[in-house]
């Protein structure tokens, strides 16, 4: 290979620091050869597809197919990463990939004294072909001039330590600008200059490329969607979610500009190097993985900076079913603690939500928090409701509502729940436990009854009522309370919740209104005892 980049690997154990510098190039020259060391049987395979097509597998983003013979093994292998190592093992470092950008993407030109970036990497016990595409991928399609360095940090430990990692690989680094990487993941034509260009116009704008899919399957690549944008719900779980409205207007129908995201997916964004040190890195408190991203979105919205997706940037991404890394206590406790830091710190009354749906996590210790109140209190950040006010009003979390809590019947004494269903199916009908969880209802301002992202719809006469995503649009999710009469009112059939019937016990209906004491319903604020 001609062309050289510098390049700077620092290795880690958990108590010794190794810092190398190689030229990483020299390195890959010989990959083609390590690369296959797990499975030497593979290369006459790959020759054979090769001389038959002309092209080799996964030119293209295509999918890998393995052969039936071969399928064993390949589930053997899937169980290391937790995802088809055979299929990336087979697949060439520097593959080509689709152009999967908007056209109006292609045309663009940007500025010549675009700042320089440095990429961090981290990456734990990672498949050696996953992650030497991703620094290939980088090399390859990016303008040398802006690229200072790839920092490859190596997450020797057990357990792995996201944030410190990438706070590690940060302080490390020397561009302008600060990229974070995942290890499996593979760049695409045009993917920088978009990024930078943005972060050159403000310096506050911190700008995460479309994730796009690689499968964990056959490595296939997928072009993501630009119409959908980082949210989260209740349980603090990022979400994605259709990109509103308001924010194509305010782009004027231009599908090439930016898109103001309320949160980011996780570990893939640019941004000034001086920034981030200003608006406080990472909370250090986040053990591993999981909420930093959240956080880090509050922090950005709240203390003046801007979070967007560059839909001219695409980055393919491999997604894993499940992870590979095993924590102290399991993932929901770590989660939970992250979570917990995140609500306590940026989430003001707000984070009744998270705790009434997640009954115990209240007994989760977060560590302190004080050096992060004192964060915000130093930037002058705003309130949560400013950031649900004005950058994401159509969040899950109701800016304004009526009760937060059960929804008790009178003549019954039972109370709605979503017995832990999920989208379209129907909503049920329970005895009070008064622990919150599934029986938490939000009757909110706009009039809808909410259950984290699911909303109480129903579309017939008489019909049973049924949770659907939360469509803000009223229609069929439009209820009217009445905290007289006590009734909720069903605007578009004109009729009254009213409890189940005899044939469908477990399912509140609609009837016609008539004063009985079975369509009266009790909408209560739940108190957390913490
Ligand atoms: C990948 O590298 C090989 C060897 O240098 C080269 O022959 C091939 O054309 C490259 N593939 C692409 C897609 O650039
Ligand atoms: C990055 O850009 C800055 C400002 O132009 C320059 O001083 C620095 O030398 C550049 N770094 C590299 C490694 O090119
Ligand atoms: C429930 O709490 C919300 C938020 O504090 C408040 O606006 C609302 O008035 C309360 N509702 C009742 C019925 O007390
Ligand atoms: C309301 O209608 C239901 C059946 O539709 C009936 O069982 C109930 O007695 C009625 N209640 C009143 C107060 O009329």
């Amino acid at each position: 290979m001609r062309r050289f980049v510098y390049c700077k690997v620092v290795l880690t154990t958990s108590l010794v620091w190794v810092l190398v510098d190689v030229f990483l190039l020299l390195y890959f020259s010989e990959c083609n050869k390590c690369d296959d060391r797990k499975d030497r049987s593979l290369l006459p395979a790959l020759r054979a597809v090769m001389s038959r097509t002309h092209e080799g597998p996964g030119e293209m983003g295509k999918a890998v197919i393995i052969p039936k013979e071969d399928q064993e093994k390949m589930k053997e292998l899937f169980k290391i990463n937790q995802f088809n190592l055979m299929a990336s093992d087979m697949i060439a470092l520097n593959r080509s990939l689709p152009d999967v950008r908007l056209d109006g993407c292609k045309t663009k030109v940007y500025p010549d004294d675009l700042p320089n970036t440095s990429i961090v990497i981290v990456f734990h016990n990672e498949a050696w072909s996953t992650l030497l595409r991703t620094v290939h991928s980088v090399i390859n399609r990016s303008p040398r001039h802006l690229l200072v360095e790839i920092l490859l940090v190596d997450d020797a430990s057990e357990r792995g330590r996201g944030n410190f990692m990438k706070l590690r690989g940060a302080a490390a680094s020397r561009g302008q600008v600060i990229t974070f990487l995942d290890a499996h993941c593979e760049c695409t034509v045009g993917w920088l200059e978009p990024l930078l260009a943005r972060i050159k116009e403000d310096r506050k704008a911190v700008v995460c490329p479309i994730i796009d899919v690689i499968s964990d399957e056959t490595f296939e690549y997928m072009a993501g969607s630009d119409m959908t944008y980082g949210g989260f719900n209740w349980k603090l779980n990022f979400r994605w979610y259709p990109v509103p409205q308001r924010e194509m207007d305010r782009r004027k129908g231009d599908r090439t500009l930016p898109v103001r995201t309320p949160t980011m997916a996780g570990g893939l964004f640019s941004i000034d190097r001086s920034y981030f040190e200003e608006i406080g890195t990472y909370d250090p408190g986040m053990d591993i993985w999981g909420g930093e991203n959240l956080e880090m979105s509050f922090r950005i919205w709240q203390c003046g900076g801007s979070l967007e997706i560059v839909t001219c940037s695409h980055v393919g991404h491999v997604f894993r079913k499940a992870t590979p890394y095993s924590f102290p206590g399991g993932t929901g406790q770590v989660i939970n603690k992250n979570n917990r830091r995140l609500a306590e710190v940026w989430m003001d009354e707000f984070k009744d939500f998270f705790y009434i749906i997640s009954p115990g996590v209240v007994r989760v210790d977060y560590g302190d928090v004080s050096a992060r109140k004192a964060l915000r209190e130093a930037l002058q950040c705003k309130p949560f409701s400013w950031y649900l006010e004005n950058i994401y009003p159509d969040s899950q979390i109701p800016r304004r509502y009526y009760s937060l809590g059960e929804i008790r019947n009178v003549e019954t004494n039972q109370c709605v729940d979503n017995m832990g269903r999920k989208e379209n199916e129907k909503v049920g009908f329970f005895n009070c436990h008064g622990m919150g969880g599934n029986q938490v209802f939000s009757y909110t301002a706009d009039k809808e009854i909410r259950t984290d992202d699911l909303c109480l719809d129903v579309s017939r006469l008489n019909g049973p009522v049924v949770m659907l995503k939360c469509h803000h649009m009223k229609g069929n999710q439009m209820f009217e309370y009445d905290a007289e009469r006590l009734t909720l009112l069903h605007v578009n059939s004109n009729q009254c919740l009213d409890m189940p019937s005899e044939e469908d016990k477990m399912v509140p209906t609609l009837r016609d209104c008539n004063g009985s004491r079975s369509q009266q319903w009790l909408l209560r604020n739940m108190t957390l005892s913490m």
